[in-house]
C-alpha cells in the first residue's frame, strides 16, 4: 500500500541517480548538435523509462509543463511502479537544453524526490532567487536587501572587502540594473547564459567554485530543484515568483498558491526530507560532462540527502554496444 509506505531515502538514491545517468547519458548524444528540441526530448524519454522502474508512487510536481502541453513528465503525471512509497517527484531531464545544443558547459540533468505534499509546486512562471552557501548565520542576507546591500553584507560575514566577494547572474537584459548597481561594489560577477540550477549550487561550493552568492531572476521550477539540493548540500535560499500578466498569476492560483507576494526560504519550497541526483551532460564546474571513450561511456553524477546531507560523487562507466 502506497500511501503508508515509507520514504526509505537511503534505498532509493541508487535509484534515483540511474535516472539522470540515464537522461545525461540520452541527451549527450546530442551536444553541440543545435537542436534544443532534440536533445530535451531525448532526455524526457529516458528519464521517464527510468523513473518507471522505481518502487514509488510518484507524481511529478515539477515538470516539463502543464498536462495540455506537456506529453510527458508533465505536472500531475503519476510515475513509479506505484508499489512504494508516495513521493512528490521535481525534475529538469534536461537543465540547460541551449547549453547542449551548442556544447556550451554546466548542462546537468537534474531530478529531486521527497515525501508526498512537501515541495511548492511552483508554476512556470519567473522566481526572484538569493542564495549563499552555509556556514552565514540566518537572514545574513534577505531578498529585501537592495544587491549592493546584499554584497556588503556578504562580505562582512565573510570578513573581507566587497571586491573579494563573486556573485553568479544569468546574463539577461532584465538584469542590467542589477549588474550596474553590484559593479559599484567592486564585487566580481560571473555571468552565465543558461542554468540556473547550477548557478544556485556553486554558492554551496565556494571554495571550489569561486562563487559566493547568486541572485536574480529564473525559472521558478528551476528554483524548486535548486533549494532542494543546497537542503542537502547547507547553504540558504530565498524566492519570489514574479509574474508579468494575469494568465501567470492564473498560473500560480491554479497550482494552489494563493499568496503571490510571499519569499519562499529554502526549507518553504522543500518542507521534507529530500534527496537529489544531477549528472553532467556537458563539461562544468560542478560535474564533469558525459565522455565517450572506445568501448564505453563514462558519467559523473552527483548524489545528495538532506537527512544526512551526504554527497556523493559517483563516474558510471556504461559500456556501449
Ligand atoms: P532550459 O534548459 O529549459 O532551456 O532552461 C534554462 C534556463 O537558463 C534555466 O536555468 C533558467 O531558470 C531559465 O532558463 C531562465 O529563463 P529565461 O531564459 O527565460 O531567462
Amino acid at each position: 500500500m502506497t500511501e503508508t509506505a515509507e520514504f526509505h531515502d537511503r534505498m532509493l538514491s541508487l535509484g534515483l541517480s540511474r535516472v539522470s545517468e540515464a537522461a545525461a547519458i540520452a541527451s549527450a548524444k546530442l551536444i553541440g548538435r543545435g537542436d534544443e528540441k532534440a536533445a530535451d526530448q531525448a532526455a524526457v524519454d529516458a528519464m521517464r523509462t527510468q523513473l518507471n522502474k522505481l518502487d514509488i508512487a510518484g507524481v511529478v510536481v515539477i515538470g516539463e509543463g502543464e498536462r495540455d502541453e506537456a506529453p510527458m513528465l508533465y505536472i500531475g503525471e503519476e510515475v513509479g511502479s506505484g508499489e512504494g512509497p508516495a513521493v512528490d517527484i521535481a525534475l529538469d531531464p534536461l537543465e540547460g537544453t541551449t547549453l547542449t545544443a551548442k556544447d556550451m558547459p554546466n548542462a546537468l540533468a537534474v531530478i529531486a524526490m521527497g515525501p508526498r505534499g512537501t515541495m511548492l509546486h511552483a508554476p512556470d512562471v519567473y522566481m526572484d532567487k538569493l542564495a549563499i552557501g552555509p556556514g552565514f548565520r540566518d537572514g545574513v542576507v534577505t531578498m529585501d536587501m537592495s544587491p549592493a546591500e546584499r554584497v556588503s553584507a556578504l562580505a562582512a560575514a565573510k570578513g573581507c572587502s566587497t571586491g573579494d566577494i563573486t556573485v553568479c547572474v544569468l546574463e539577461r537584459p532584465r538584469h542590467e540594473g542589477m549588474i550596474a548597481e553590484l559593479r559599484t561594489t567592486g564585487a566580481a560577477i560571473r555571468l552565465i547564459t543558461d542554468g540556473d540550477v547550477a548557478g544556485v549550487i556553486h554558492c554551496a561550493e565556494a571554495e571550489k567554485t569561486g562563487i559566493d552568492m547568486y541572485m536574480g531572476s529564473g525559472g521558478a521550477p528551476e528554483g524548486v530543484l535548486a533549494a532542494a539540493a543546497l537542503k542537502c548540500m547547507g547553504g540558504q535560499m530565498f524566492g519570489k515568483l514574479t509574474f508579468r500578466n494575469d494568465d501567470e498569476r492564473g498560473r500560480a492560483e491554479k497550482a494552489g498558491i494563493t499568496n503571490l507576494n510571499r519569499v519562499y526560504t529554502r526549507d518553504d519550497m522543500v518542507t521534507g526530507d529530500v534527496i537529489f541526483a544531477a549528472s553532467g551532460v556537458t563539461d562544468g564546474s560542478i560535474l564533469a560532462g558525459v565522455k565517450r571513450e572506445v568501448g564505453y561511456l563514462t558519467i559523473e553524477t552527483i548524489l545528495m540527502r538532506s537527512k544526512t546531507g551526504s554527497v556523493r560523487r559517483m563516474t558510471y562507466r556504461n559500456p556501449t554496444t
